[in-house]
């Protein structure tokens, strides 16, 4: 019996990715910092899917758990681990709070490392995927979001690596990108949190639903491809390769 773990999946895209891979028959290991959400939505999936689902509660902004949620997912076989738990934060850089830039830091990135270096140790040789959650915004610079959109080009130009280096070495796990334009989830008012000028969510036009994003997901993993995008001018998904030039040894 083999699992998706997925991070995040309290609200918003994670949330929905977990409905959508139950559906599709995965068993699930669902983690964010709300306990009761994550129960209330293990009841839900288990009452119509007939697969199994396990809730881990977790701060993955404090660099110590990740290693403590992997070492609590150990005895489990998984097909995919999916690193979807992030936050964005909007604000010139003069008006940004530190300990809260750090913060995010320390979740989209250091965490997001962490746990997918420690899959790549355990599951490189076998038919698994990590799916790494970036944004178009990891492609593209964007005033009042300098530091979130450098942890998404992280992403991007990490998790593109790890899958140059799977194909080199022909190891058959596979590294994917999900790279989502905006979405309807809690992502703008958390951004907004701590934002000197707030930004009108209707700046960014039109949003796919957290459940259009999940069944793009879905899309991704069964594809051979790497990179899983929004195109912002149409919000058409397509799946493709690589986006960064390859700087090749
Ligand atoms: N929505 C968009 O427009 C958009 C666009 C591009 C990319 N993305 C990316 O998509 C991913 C999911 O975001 P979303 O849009 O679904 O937003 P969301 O509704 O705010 O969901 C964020 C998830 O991350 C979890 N999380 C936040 N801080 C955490 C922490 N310290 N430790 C563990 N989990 C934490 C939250 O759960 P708890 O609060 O329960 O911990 C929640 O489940 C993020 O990586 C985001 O950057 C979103």
């Amino acid at each position: 019996m083999s699992y998706t773990l997925i991070t995040g999946a309290s609200s918003g895209i994670g949330k929905a990715m977990a409905y959508k891979f139950a559906a599709e028959e995965h068993n699930l290991i669902i983690t964010a910092r709300r306990l009761e959400a994550l129960k209330e939505i293990k009841k839900d999936i288990e009452a119509k899917d007939e697969v199994k689902v396990e809730v881990i509660d977790c701060d993955l902004s404090v660099e110590e758990n990740a290693y403590k949620l992997y070492e609590k997912v150990k005895g489990f076989e998984l097909n995919a681990l999916i690193n979807n738990a992030g936050y964005g934060n909007f604000n010139f850089l003069w008006d940004v709070d530190l300990p809260h830039m750090t913060k995010m830091i320390d979740l989209n990135v250091k965490s997001l490392s962490i746990l997918s270096t420690l899959f790549t140790k355990d599951y490189k040789d076998k038919e698994a995927q990590l799916i790494n959650v970036s944004s178009i915004g990891g492609y593209y610079s964007m005033a009042t979001a300098a530091t979130y959109v450098a942890t998404k080009f992280y992403v991007a130009a990490y998790t593109e690596s790890l899958a140059q280096e799977l194909k080199a070495n022909n190891l058959p796990m596979k590294a994917k990108v999900l790279a989502p334009g905006p979405v309807e989830t809690e992502f703008v008012d958390v951004a907004n949190q701590t934002a000197a000028n707030k930004i009108d969510p209707s700046t960014f036009g039109t949003f796919h639903t957290a459940e259009q994003m999940a069944d793009f997901t879905y899309q991704l993993y069964k594809s051979d491809d790497v990179v899983g995008i929004v195109n912002f001018a149409d919000m058409t998904f397509t799946t493709r390769g690589a986006i960064h030039p390859a700087f090749n040894l």
